[in-house]
C-alpha cells in the first residue's frame, strides 16, 4: 500500500518503508514500471497465498477450489473482454514464463526462432544466448534498420533465409508502431508462427492507441504489470483451440505448478480496471505525453532512437546527444530522484552494461496525473542535468525542481474516478 508499514520483522519493514519513500520522492521513468491501484496491492497481499490449486478451473487436483475458481474464471473472462480474444491462459507468474509457454507450445526443442535482437530492442526470452530461449531452440535475430526502424523487407529476407518455426515481434525498446499484419504476411510467405509478445504496449492496444494483433498473430504474450499497471505477472491470449490446449498444457504442468491464486486476483481487478472508460483516457494521455516529452529533447538538439515516438516510450542516445554513457546518464539522473534505464542502442559500440542510451517511458508518471506540461518541464530539467553533470549546485537547483513535481503529483490510490 501507499502508506508505511509496521512488522515484527524490523528489517523488512524497515526496507519497504524506505522504497515507499522513494517511490513517492522520485519521478518514474522506467517504460516497464507502473504504479498499481491499491486494490490491487490488497487482493495481491490476501490470503489466496495461501491456497494451492494445480490444474484449472473445474479441473483441479486439490480440493477446495471453488473461491479460486471463480477469482480465475473472473481474470480469464476480463482479459478476453480487454482483447477481444477467444482463449487466455492467466497463470504465467511472469512474462518470462508465459514466453518460455508460449514458444514450447510453437516450436519442437532445437526448433528455429525468429526474434529481435537485444540491442535493437527485443527481450531476452526471444532468443537471447544465455536465456533458454538461445539455449534449447536455434535463434537468430532481426534488428532494426539504419534509421531505427523495422524494415519489412530486410525481415523478410532473413525470413526467407532462415525459415524459422517461429517469428516473435513485440518488443522492450522500440518506439514505433509495429505492423502486426506485415509481419504475418512474413510468417506465412515462410511458413511460421508469429508470436506477438505485447508486455509493453498491452495497455497501449487495450486503450486503442495502439493497433492490435490479434487478427494476426498465432499467439500472444504479455506481462500485466507495465502499460496495463496491473499486478506482477504473464498472461498467454490464441485464437486458434489446438494452440490454446497446448499452451495451457506448457504453462502447467510444462513449466509451472500451482498458480499464484493472490496475483491472479490482482490481474483480474486490474484486468476490471482496464475495462472501465477511464483507463481509455489514460492509454491516450501516455501517447501524447511520450510524444511531448520527446520532442521536447529534440527541441533541444538530442538525438532520440528511431526519430521519435508512437507509443509509451523512446530511448535517447545520451552519447551523442550529452556526450555521457547510458551508465553514467543514468547515475546523474539518480542524483536529482529522477530513475531510468540505461539501454543499448542499436549498434552500440558501448557494452550492454555500459550503453550508449537511455529508455525513458511515461506510463507511471502519467499515473500520477502529469500531462504534456510537466512532462516539457521534467525535459528540461533532464537536459540541464547531463549538461552540467559536474555543476553540483545546479543539479542541487534541479532536485529541488523534481522534489517539487513530486509532492504535486503523488502516487493515487485508486484510479476510479
Ligand atoms: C517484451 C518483453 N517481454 C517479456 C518480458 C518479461 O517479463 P518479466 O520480467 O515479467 O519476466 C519483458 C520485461 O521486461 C519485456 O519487455
Amino acid at each position: 500500500m501507499y502508506k508505511k508499514i509496521k512488522l515484527k520483522d524490523k528489517k523488512i519493514e524497515n526496507a519497504i518503508n524506505n522504497e515507499l519513500t522513494r517511490q513517492k520522492n522520485h519521478i518514474e521513468l522506467i517504460a516497464s514500471e507502473n504504479y498499481a491501484s491499491e486494490e490491487v496491492m490488497k487482493v495481491t497481499g490476501s490470503i489466496l497465498t495461501n491456497k494451492y490449486g494445480e490444474g484449472y478451473p473445474g479441473k483441479r487436483y486439490y480440493d477446495g477450489c471453488e473461491n479460486v475458481d471463480k477469482v480465475e474464471n473472473l481474470a480469464i473472462e476480463r482479459l478476453k473482454k480487454i482483447f477481444n480474444v477467444k482463449y487466455a491462459n492467466v497463470q504465467p507468474y511472469s512474462g518470462s514464463t508465459a514466453n518460455a509457454a508460449a514458444i514450447a507450445a510453437l516450436v519442437e526443442p532445437n526448433g528455429k526462432i525468429m526474434g529481435m535482437s537485444l540491442s535493437s530492442g527485443g527481450h531476452l526470452t526471444h532468443g537471447y544466448g544465455i536465456n533458454f530461449s538461445g539455449k534449447f531452440y536455434q535463434s537468430f535475430s532481426y534488428d532494426v534498420d539504419e534509421r531505427g526502424l523495422l524494415n519489412y523487407d530486410n525481415i523478410l529476407k532473413l525470413a526467407k533465409e532462415i525459415k524459422p518455426n517461429l517469428i516473435i515481434c513485440g518488443y522492450s525498446a522500440y518506439s514505433r508502431t509495429i505492423d502486426f499484419k506485415k509481419f504475418r504476411q512474413i510468417a506465412d510467405e515462410v511458413g511460421a508462427y508469429l508470436m506477438a509478445d505485447i508486455a509493453h504496449i498491452a495497455g497501449l492496444i487495450a486503450a486503442g492507441v495502439h493497433p492490435s494483433p490479434v487478427e494476426y498473430a498465432h499467439i500472444i504474450t504479455s506481462t500485466t504489470h507495465k502499460t496495463l499497471r496491473g499486478a506482477r505477472g504473464g498472461i498467454i491470449m490464441t485464437n486458434i483451440d489446438e494452440i490454446a490446449n497446448k499452451v495451457n498444457r506448457w504453462v502447467f504442468p510444462g513449466y509451472q505448478g500451482g498458480p499464484l491464486f493472490h496475483s491472479i486476483a490482482g490481474k483480474a481487478v486490474a484486468f476490471n480496471e482496464t475495462l472501465q472508460p477511464f483507463f481509455k483516457e489514460y492509454g491516450k494521455q501516455i501517447v501524447i505525453n511520450s510524444k511531448a516529452f520527446a520532442k521536447e529533447f529534440q527541441n533541444f538538439g538530442a538525438e532520440i532512437v528511431s526519430g521519435g515516438t508512437d507509443n509509451h516510450l523512446f530511448t535517447i542516445n545520451v552519447k551523442k546527444s550529452y556526450n555521457v554513457t547510458g551508465k553514467d546518464a543514468s547515475s546523474i539522473l539518480q542524483q536529482i530522484n529522477i530513475t531510468v534505464n540505461k539501454n543499448t542502442i542499436p549498434n552500440d559500440q558501448e557494452s550492454p552494461f555500459v550503453t550508449s542510451g537511455v529508455r525513458l517511458g511515461t506510463a507511471a508518471m502519467t499515473s500520477r496525473g502529469f500531462k504534456e506540461k510537466e512532462f516539457k518541464k521534467l525535459a528540461l530539467i533532464i537536459d540541464q542535468a547531463l549538461k552540467n553533470k559536474d555543476n553540483k549546485s545546479i543539479l542541487k537547483g534541479l532536485k529541488k525542481q523534481v522534489l517539487e513535481l513530486t509532492k504535486n503529483f503523488p502516487i493515487k490510490k485508486s484510479y476510479w474516478d
